[in-house]
C-alpha cells in the first residue's frame, strides 16, 4: 500500500454517531511517523474489553501492529498478553510486537504508551476515560474508546473540550456504542429518518438482568486497590449500571431524536444489592427522560436475579413503532412495514467498529467524530443517576454545568479515598429525598 496520506482528500461523506462528517485529510501523527503502512496501536486498559478490542483491531484488513500496552495492574496486562499471544490467536502473532520495555503498569502507564502509537484504544473503567482521551488527543492520536466516556459532569466537560480539539486536529474517534455500527440498527434508523413511523412521541428502553461480577476484598489491599479491582460498584470508576450498561439503550433513542433530554425524573434504590463488595451503586433505576419537544423516554435498568430480563429499545412514532431488538417496524395495528433479517444480514458490530476506523485511517480519511455524542449520551445516563439518587427533577443544563467531580484528587495506591467504608465495610449510599445536588 503506497499512497500519499498527507494529500488524501475525499469528497464523500458518511453519517456516524448521528453526526454528518465530511472526510478531510487528517493531521494525526500517523501521517508523519511511519515510512511504511504500519498502523501502530497502544492498548490502555488490558481487561476483558481491551483484549477483545485489540483482537478486533488486529483482525482488520489493515497492517495494524500492537506496539505498547498499559494497565494499572501487571497481572491484568500479563493475562491479556498471554491470551492474545496464545495458540488461539496464532494468526495474529506477527502483528504483536510488545517487548518488555513497551509494557507499562501503574497510574501513569498511559503517558508512556500513548507516544509509541498512531492509534490508542482506551478500555479502562470509564472514570479514567476523560484523562486518557485528553492525553491521546493532545498527542495527536486516532482513538477507539469504550463507552461510557466519563462518570461525572466534570469528566463530561473534559471530554467535550477534548472532542473539539480532536475535530480541529481531524483525529478519527470511534466510541464503543456498537449499536451505531450494527447493520440492523443502521437499517431501522435509516427507515425512521425516511419517515416510516412519523415523529417519535414516546420511547422505552430496558437493561434488566441479573447483574455482574464482584471482586471480593483481599487481605492487604489498600482502599484504592480494592476499589480499582472491584470497580463496578464505585461511581467514580463505573458511574453505576445506568451509566455503564444502560447507556447503550439510552443512546439509541438519543440517536433517533438527534438530541438529548432536557430533564429527568425517576426513582431507584438497592433492594437486594446489600452487604459486602457491593459498594455504593443502586440495583434499579426507573427514569422518565424528557426531550425539548416533550417526548418521554421511559428507561428502566435492573440488576436483580430472578426477575424478568430484557435489553431492548422501543420507539413509538405518530405512524408506527420500531422494535429494535426484534429488528422490525410495524404500524399501530401491527401491520409489518419493515423487518430486517438478522439471521442472514446481521454483522458483528464490535468488529465493524474497528474495520471502519482502521480503513479510514489507512486511507487518510477523517470520518469519525463520535466523542461529542459519546459524552452527551454518557451525560444522559448521569442525569438519570442524579434523578434517582436525589429523587428530584434534574435539568440537563444545571447538571452538565454543575462542575460535580467525584474523582479522587490523587491517583496512588495509598491515596486517601473520597469514599470510605464504615467499620463493617459498608459504603454510604445515596438516599432519595436526602441526597442533594442543588440547594
Ligand atoms: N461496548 C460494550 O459492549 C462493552 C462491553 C464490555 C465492556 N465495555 C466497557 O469497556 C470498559 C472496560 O470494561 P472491562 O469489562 O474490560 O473491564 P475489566 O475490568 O475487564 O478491564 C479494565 C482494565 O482496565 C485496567 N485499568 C483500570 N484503571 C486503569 C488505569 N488508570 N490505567 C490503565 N489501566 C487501568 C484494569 O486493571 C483492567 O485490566 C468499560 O468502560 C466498559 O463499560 C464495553
Amino acid at each position: 500500500m503506497n499512497f500519499n496520506r498527507r494529500d488524501f482528500v475525499k469528497s464523500t461523506s458518511i453519517i456516524t454517531g448521528g453526526i454528518l462528517t465530511t472526510p478531510f485529510s487528517s493531521e494525526a501523527s500517523f501521517f508523519n511517523s511511519n515510512s511504511d503502512d504500519t498502523i501502530k496501536v497502544a492498548l490502555i486498559g488490558c481487561g476483558g474489553r481491551g483484549t477483545g478490542a485489540i483482537i478486533q483491531a488486529l483482525s482488520t484488513k489493515q497492517n495494524v501492529k500492537l506496539v505498547a500496552m498499559a494497565d494499572a495492574f501487571k497481572d491484568r496486562l500479563d493475562g491479556c498478553f498471554e491470551q492474545i499471544t496464545s495458540d488461539d490467536f496464532a494468526h495474529l502473532k506477527a502483528k504483536i510486537d510488545v517487548p518488555a520495555d513497551h509494557k507499562f503498569t501503574g497510574f501513569d502507564a498511559y503517558q508512556k504508551a500513548i507516544p509509541m502509537a498512531d492509534v490508542v484504544i482506551l478500555t479502562t473503567p470509564p472514570g479514567f476515560r476523560p484523562i486518557h482521551f485528553e492525553a491521546a488527543v493532545n498527542a495527536g492520536k486516532h482513538i477507539f474508546m469504550e463507552k461510557p466516556v466519563a462518570t461525572d459532569p466534570a469528566g463530561i466537560q473534559r471530554v467535550l473540550a477534548a472532542a473539539e480539539k480532536a475535530k480541529a486536529k481531524k483525529l478519527n474517534v470511534v466510541v464503543g456504542l456498537q449499536r451505531r455500527y450494527q447493520n440492523s440498527y443502521r437499517e431501522l434508523m435509516k427507515r425512521y429518518q425516511d419517515g416510516m413511523i412519523g415523529d417519535i412521541v414516546s420511547a422505552s428502553v430496558w437493561w434488566n438482568n441479573d447483574g455482574v461480577w464482584t471482586k471480593p476484598r483481599v487481605a492487604g489491599q489498600t482502599e484504592m486497590e480494592y476499589q480499582m479491582r472491584n470497580w463496578y460498584y464505585f461511581n467514580w470508576l463505573c458511574g453505576d449500571h445506568i451509566t455503564e450498561q444502560h447507556i447503550h439503550n439510552i443512546d439509541v433513542i438519543n440517536w433517533a431524536k438527534n438530541g438529548y433530554p432536557v430533564k429527568a425524573r425517576g426513582t431507584g434504590g438497592r433492594e437486594v444489592r446489600k452487604g459486602k463488595d457491593t459498594g455504593e451503586i443502586f440495583d434499579h433505576h426507573i427514569v422518565e427522560f424528557e426531550y425539548a419537544d416533550g417526548t418521554i423516554m421511559n428507561s428502566q435498568c435492573r440488576h436483580i436475579k430472578g426477575t424478568w430480563a430484557k435489553v431492548d429499545e422501543l420507539a413509538v412514532g405518530t405512524k408506527g413503532k420500531i422494535q429494535f431488538d426484534a429488528a422490525k417496524i410495524t404500524d399501530h395495528k401491527g401491520k409489518p412495514l419493515f423487518s430486517f433479517d438478522k439471521k442472514t444480514k446481521e454483522n458483528q458490530p464490535y468488529q465493524t467498529e474497528h474495520d471502519e476506523l482502521f480503513a479510514a485511517i489507512a486511507k487518510g480519511e477523517y470520518k469519525f467524530a463520535d466523542a461529542e455524542n459519546g459524552a452527551k449520551s454518557t451525560m444522559t445516563s448521569i442525569l438519570g443517576r442524579m434523578a434517582t439518587y436525589s429523587g428530584q427533577v434534574i435539568e440537563w443544563d444545571k447538571a452538565i454545568n454543575s462542575g460535580i467531580d467525584i474523582m479522587p484528587k490523587t491517583f496512588a495506591w495509598d491515596a486517601d479515598m473520597p469514599l470510605k467504608p464504615d467499620a463493617y465495610g459498608n459504603y454510604p449510599v445515596a438516599t432519595p429525598g436526602k441526597t442533594k445536588y442543588f440547594s
